[in-house]
């Protein structure tokens, strides 16, 4: 792995700024000051310090994709992209924190921290995420209402949502589950349709304003604290 790439991984900085802190001389692998971005490290048996102080290895990766419509989450498919084959070799043996549609775009998280994925999936922790919805039908206030009850579809009761409305066409909508199809569902379910659909949040994280469609990055130490922090609520 890549210098640059292994200290943005441990949560040091971002790349422009690991690449600084190398500039700097402030990193060193096996005892010996390295001055190399590029420089290629055996992750798992390289001693990495950064400022004198040793890193350890983390085991758990978490990372933010931006995922662009036609991706489906899946390690594999045999019909359509996936949004691994965003990511490199090495985080092929994660998984998405739930899914998004294919025509879905937006906020989707990857981890190999099974625990934690599990509860920011669980309804009982209470895991908002939000959407931003494009609706083929103006939206109205009975509309508007409805989505902020239960609602009973078919093989389940949704928990009430959270409605901004934006204009007559564009809403933002909050929900702590993630049931298979369940915004579309939703609105479907009050006489509206999805026509468009992208996740801006989810819990304490928001879709960065400069991470164009189809990139990621690795979360940073304090946004895993955060989301560990909703976790265990
Ligand atoms: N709800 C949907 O209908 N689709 C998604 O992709 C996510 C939530």
């Amino acid at each position: 792995m890549r210098l640059d790439r292994y200290l943005a991984n441990q949560g040091i900085g971002t790349r422009k700024e690991v690449k600084k802190l190398i500039r700097q001389g402030q990193i060193m692998v096996n005892g010996v000051i390295q001055w190399k971005e590029d420089c290629k490290i055996d992750e798992e048996t390289a001693v990495v310090s950064c400022n004198g102080e040793i890193l350890h290895y983390q085991r758990y990766i978490y990372i933010l994709m931006n995922k662009e419509p036609g991706f489906v989450c899946a390690n594999q498919d045999s019909l359509h992209p996936t949004v691994f084959d965003c990511l490199p070799p090495a985080y092929q043996r994660c998984s998405t924190v739930g899914r998004l549609d294919k025509d879905t775009s937006g906020l989707l998280l990857i981890t190999n921290d099974g625990v934690l994925a599990h509860r920011l999936l669980s309804p009982v922790h209470h895991v908002e995420k939000g959407y931003e919805a494009v609706l083929r039908i103006p939206i109205d206030q009975k509309q508007t209402e409805l989505l902020q009850k239960e609602m009973d579809l078919g093989d389940f009761i949704t928990m009430p949502a959270k409605v901004k409305v934006l204009d007559e066409n564009r809403i933002h909508l909050y929900i702590c589950e993630g049931k298979f199809h369940q915004v579309k569902r939703m609105l479907q379910a009050v006489g509206n349709e999805v026509i468009r659909l992208n996740r801006f949040s989810f819990g304490p994280l928001q879709l960065d304003d400069d991470l164009p469609q189809g990139e990621w990055r690795l979360l940073t130490n304090d946004e895993i604290a955060l989301l560990k922090e909703v976790a265990n609520r």
